[in-house]
């Protein structure tokens, strides 16, 4: 490293969650959880990071309860007592090791295809029926569809509190019903949820109220949102610092705590005229914690290594940099800590020759 990283390992406190330092596992699904209950298994697996020195953990995205919220009958469900025993075991461990945990909660949207999950008749729910631009799969959500989503989302974090996590990531990026709503290229509703930017961010705002409403003031609240789709990786809602802003008010306004932007490579500008990435610009517009993400630690992006690409471990280049002048609270880190759980205690020992590289066969056993 060509930088100290010794900043990175300030302790950090917002809202009694006292993080030991700053580095944040992103969330990574993992498909290790047969009939949707997450077994001691997955409590070793991450107990292993917090061991390994990560501050926060921020879990596999884990299915609220609504009917066609799931893709994939081995990720673990966010609701049901089996379920939530087994994730109330996972906090126990993250917390007997010293560590914080929050859950991702997540509705696939119109990525599950019709027969995944466990209601395979079901069709997908998305605001317009529309699983990428101009590709129509099923009928626009009612407002009877939308209610019982935006529902599912607040009784869900409610579980989050009464289970004992230490906060709540709602899953609002990547494609997933949430930024379907976000994105105009998947929300072509003309009633209360969909139209301008402002609109678009309806049925999330709706969403972080009910989960704010479920859970109190004090009990902090994230959204990961991003840019980029899986549907399109080059796709972008907000090309301006100020679309960026009607974007990001009225979620703030709905009672966002912290928020996650989700980049392939944190050290891309995101707009021109200025070396900001998402996070720093939001954390400008908003006023309010962010945590970045994207390569931390490796030379290749995570769309690479789904193509099979490995990744090299690589310096930090000017993480340190935009962390000390503000640009965000959090650092997430994906890919280097699914090879290494020991990998945050590695960067801050200097242990550098230790790192590993990632290899697609992580992916394998996600371990
Ligand atoms: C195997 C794998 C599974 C992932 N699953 C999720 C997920 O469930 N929710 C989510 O928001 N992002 C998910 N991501 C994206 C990561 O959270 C992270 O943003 C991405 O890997 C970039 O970080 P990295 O470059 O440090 O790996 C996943 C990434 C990988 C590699």
């Amino acid at each position: 490293m060509s930088q100290s990283v010794d900043a990175l390992f300030r302790p950090w406190d917002f809202k009694g969650l006292n993080l030991a330092n700053r580095i944040v596992m992103a969330p990574m699904t993992r498909s290790k959880s047969p009939g949707q209950v997450p077994g001691p298994e997955v409590a070793a697996y991450y107990r292993r990071r917090v061991e390994g020195g990560t501050g926060l953990i921020i879990t596999e995205g884990t299915t609220v309860d609504h009917p066609v919220a799931s893709n994939d009958l081995n990720v673990p469900a966010f609701h049901g007592k089996a379920a939530l025993d087994g994730w109330a075991h996972v906090v126990s461990e993250v917390h007997a090791a010293g560590g914080k945990i929050m859950p991702q909660i997540w509705h696939t949207g119109t990525m599950r295809r019709q027969g995944e999950g466990p209601n395979p008749d079901l069709p997908s729910a998305g605001p317009s029926g529309l699983s990428k631009p101009g590709k129509k799969i099923g009928e626009p959500m009612t407002d009877a569809d939308i209610e019982a989503a935006i529902d599912a989302f607040g009784r869900a974090a409610a579980d989050a509190k009464r289970v004992g996590f230490d906060g709540v990531e709602i899953h609002g990026a990547h494609g997933y019903l949430i930024d379907t709503f976000f994105w105009d290229g998947t929300n072509a509703r003309t009633d209360a949820f969909g139209g301008d930017m402002v609109k678009r961010t309806r049925f999330a705002a709706d969403i972080v109220r009910a989960c704010r409403a479920a859970t109190g003031p004090d009990f902090p609240v994230v959204l990961r949102f991003s840019q980029w789709k899986q549907q399109d990786f080059s796709a972008r809602m907000a090309l301006t610092p100020s679309e960026l802003e009607a974007f990001l008010t009225p979620l703030a306004d709905a009672g966002v705590d912290i928020f996650h932007c989700s980049n392939r490579r944190f050290w891309e500008p995101e707009f021109e005229g200025s070396d900001m990435n998402l996070a720093g610009w939001t954390k400008k517009i908003t006023g309010k914690p962010t945590i970045t993400v994207g390569s931390v630690g490796l030379n290749e992006d995570f769309i690479a290594a789904f193509k099979g690409v490995p990744a090299g471990v690589a310096d930090f280049g000017n993480l340190v940099t935009m962390f000390e002048r503000g640009d965000f609270d959090l650092v997430g880190v994906g890919r280097a800590l699914l090879v290494d759980p020991e990998w945050a205690n590695k960067i801050r020992d200097g242990r550098l020759s230790e790192l590993k590289p990632y290899a697609a066969e992580a992916l394998a056993f996600l371990s």
